[in-house]
């Protein structure tokens, strides 16, 4: 299944459900001085949550572009190391406001990446909040017994507050979460080791796809956790990572999310993209990476910067230079030919890269 088809049919699956469908926020954030780039499709139904705003409507889905790369949520210096973590990704997510809660996230979660996107049901884990006595929490048992219908128990994880309980930043609306890993490796892999030893232990193959969050919380700045008035839900998907299990693959970096940037990087270098961990792949990766969030960014109206925001994307920008000229033997600004092909690629679902092709291209090529 192609990129395009996978963003597609989560979108209608919500759609049947009811939910309306809605754009992206911009990844650039500029009301929310605990922010400076989206970090999460939550982000713009931050005032929702708390109850500081109602919405029209109590079901939402879209995909969402997320930038982790400063704050609370930073995967900058794992990129292109490994083959699963980015700077800008698409985040996948539907969402209820005093709606539906835990029964309906996790079964819908289910039919789709089983009966619709046909994924192996023997090659999922959830995960589930295990408690945490300093914030005075139980283990949810509740969504144990939900995922207890479709996984035999040993499928079925606690975890501990880090990784299963979802928390925007320092302070703002978080809950316990309920996380779907996906194992990827070759049957005989299997065979030898059990996925749940390997479920958040970092293994690019057993990775993390969808997590469930049960937002019932906010974190106030000294610490304490505060009731909602209403529980939402709020889930999130790595659409890269959902491309590459149901592309068959064991990189997202070799999914058609990415290859179109790698094959123009290996055209413009004479460097061919072998898939491995030498130094050349890597540049390539990070490459293939950050021209995204660049691009991404300055089509949401964020220049590079002496400051900010504006510094960060600088900082991006300059580390894809550094790779390019130190390790493919670029003498000369590259990224900006990057361009056209992301533009193609991925105009469709996000017309302001088109709209903005030209501005794009030339704030990159006078900072090269
Ligand atoms: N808000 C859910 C997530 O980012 O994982």
């Amino acid at each position: 299944m192609t990129s395009k088809e996978t963003r597609q049919k989560f979108l209608d699956f919500f759609e049947e459900k009811n939910h309306r469908i809605v754009a992206s926020a911009p990844m650039v954030v500029k009301d929310d001085p605990t922010l400076m780039f989206t970090n999460a499709g939550m982000n713009q139904f931050k005032d929702i949550f708390l109850g500081n705003r109602v919405s029209k409507d109590l079901r939402i889905a879209d995909t969402q572009k997320c930038l982790r790369v400063s704050g609370k949520h930073n995967d900058l210096e794992e990129v292109g190391v490994d083959t699963y973590h980015h700077t800008m990704f698409e985040m996948l997510g539907n969402w209820s406001f005093g709606d539906y809660f835990k029964k309906e996230a996790i079964d819908w979660a289910w039919e789709l990446l089983v009966d619709v996107y046909g994924l192996n049901p023997e090659r999922l884990y959830a995960t589930v909040f295990e408690g945490d006595n300093s914030d005075k929490l139980d283990a949810d048992t509740e969504a144990e017994e939900l995922w207890q219908q479709y996984l035999p128990t040993e499928r079925i994880l606690r975890a501990n507050k880090k990784d299963n309980f979802w928390e925007m930043g320092d302070q703002g609306p978080c809950g316990p979460c309920s996380e779907i890993h996906v194992d990827l490796r070759s049957d005989a892999d299997r065979a030898s080791k059990p996925g749940r030893d390997l479920v958040n232990a970092d293994h690019p193959q057993v990775v993390e796809i969808w997590n469930l969050v049960f937002i019932q919380f906010n974190r106030k700045a000294s610490g304490l956790l505060e009731g909602l008035p209403a529980k939402h839900v709020d889930t999130g998907m790595g659409f890269e990572r959902l491309c590459m299990a149901l592309q068959g693959k064991t990189s997202n970096y070799d999914t058609d999310v990415f290859s179109p940037l790698i094959s123009k990087i290996s055209d413009l270098s004479g460097v061919s993209y072998t898939a491995s961990d030498n130094q050349t792949d890597v540049a390539i990766r990070v490459i293939s990476d950050h021209i995204r969030a660049i691009a991404f960014a300055i089509s949401d109206g964020q220049i590079p910067s002496n400051s900010g925001a504006g510094y960060v994307i600088k900082r991006i920008l300059r580390r894809g230079i550094r790779y390019g000229y130190s390790f493919l033997g670029f003498k000369e600004g590259f990224m900006h030919k990057l361009i056209p092909t992301l533009a193609a690629q991925m105009g469709d679902a996000f017309p302001e890269l088109k709209k903005q092709q030209e501005l794009i291209t030339r704030v990159i090529q006078e900072e090269e």
